[in-house]
């Protein structure tokens, strides 16, 4: 028997602390939430992409009275992204949760779905994409979406 250890690295941010880029980025997963359609939850969550050639896509969580037919955040603008720029790979995601009146203290983390999807995208360009995840007492910088979902299944998987 042996044993593999899985590490991930994560950056802790206070949001002064960031890069102009991830500033603005965050900004605009925080502006999303407007976008959100959350009635049946009241969590309201905002997402941003900022792709290779600097366009930024916005998007929020839409909910379902059926509530398996919603969608997060996260996928709703990563399908956008791609299904609107399929050829341009995305440098950086970040998203902001809203409920009870004010921003999380704390970061949200994507769901295991949005995990796999995101990675999907960062398999599929070849590129490391950066995952911001806002918090009102400080912000985690993930250098990729693999970091966040490590021991991944992935298309190579696929050919055994
Ligand atoms: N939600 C997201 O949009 N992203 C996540 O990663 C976790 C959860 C949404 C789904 C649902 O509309 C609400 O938050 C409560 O779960």
């Amino acid at each position: 028997m042996k044993q593999l250890e899985i590490k991930t690295l994560v950056k802790v941010y206070r949001y002064d602390e960031l890069s102009a880029e991830h500033k603005m980025l965050i900004d605009k997963a925080k502006e999303s939430i407007r976008l959100s359609y959350s009635p049946y939850s009241g969590f309201a969550v905002g997402a941003a992409v900022l792709l290779n050639n600097g366009e930024v896509f916005c998007g929020a969580n839409q909910e379902n009275a059926a509530y398996p037919s919603g969608l997060c955040a996260e996928r709703t603008v990563m399908f956008y992204a791609n299904a609107n720029r399929p050829d341009v790979p995305v440098k950086a995601l970040a998203c902001a949760c809203y409920t009870n009146g004010h921003f999380t203290n704390r970061p949200g983390s994507p769901c295991g779905n949005c995990r796999q999807v995101l990675l999907e995208t960062e398999h599929r360009f070849k590129q490391d994409m950066e995952i911001l995840l806002y918090g009102e007492d400080e912000v985690y910088v993930f250098p990729s979406a693999k970091s966040l979902l490590p021991h991944c299944f992935v298309d190579d998987d696929l050919r055994g």
